[in-house]
């Protein structure tokens, strides 16, 4: 009875603001677990984890992939959206349903009831691994805003404003949580503090984050 109960109690998500248009929905992505884990397997058989090169010709500390009908790339001739994985030269894996159906929930709890991501990136943070300060404006519609979710190890997430020297607050992301962002905050400059080491229970070393985005 105890097991049923705890299968079936639903995880009380809470609500921070971040700032105008922007909102942390705690625990949201808890009850998507499972799931989750089983497709970023599927997809990384597909298309593996890369540490991609920037414009600049820096190799980035975080590993990335993507699924959905675009992905995010970037390379010495720039930063980008592509239907095809340079890696494989295919397409990227479709969006896993659990995907699409965690970002769409989250996305019109945080008052963005129109969203559909048609991309996924899916980053992979190893200790020591950071995403300096940058701004997502590589997407076509601004109007959509951007679906973030945190599993595994716990980060600081940086989110600053308009301006990259705006002052910057800090929010401790923990497993299952889950950061919208859009309308005013939309182009809000944001990061992450180098990823401290830990052990966490079902992802390891590691914090996978999934950002879920209306690019084409
Ligand atoms: C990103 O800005 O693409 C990733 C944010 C995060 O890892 O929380
Ligand atoms: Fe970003």
């Amino acid at each position: 009875m105890d097991d049923l109960f705890e299968r079936i109690a639903p995880v009380q998500p809470s609500r921070e603001t971040m700032a105008d248009g922007a909102v942390l929905l705690r625990r949201a992505a808890l009850p998507f677990e499972k799931d989750l884990l089983a497709a970023l397997t599927g997809i990384t058989a597909i298309s593996p984890f890369r540490r991609m090169v920037t414009p600049g010709g820096y190799t980035m500390s975080v590993a990335m992939t993507n699924c959905g009908a675009a992905g995010w790339i970037t390379d010495r001739t720039g930063y980008r959206y592509d239907r095809i994985d340079p890696q494989t030269g295919k397409p990227w894996p479709p969006m896993p349903d659990c995907f699409l159906e965690l970002a769409v929930v989250a996305a019109a709890d945080a008052g963005y009831p129109q969203f559909r991501p048609d991309a996924c990136l899916v980053n992979r943070y190893e200790p020591g691994a950071r995403l300096s300060l940058h701004q997502d404006k590589n997407e076509r519609d601004l109007a959509h805003p951007i679906v973030s979710v945190s599993l595994g190890l716990p980060a600081t997430f940086q989110f600053g404003g308009l301006k990259r020297n705006d002052p910057v607050r800090k929010f401790a992301l923990k497993h299952g949580d889950v950061a919208v962002w859009g309308g005013p905050s939309r182009l809000f400059f944001h990061g992450v503090a180098e990823l401290k080491d830990g052990d966490h229970e079902t992802f390891g070393r590691m914090r996978i984050n999934l950002t879920f985005r209306g690019a084409l």
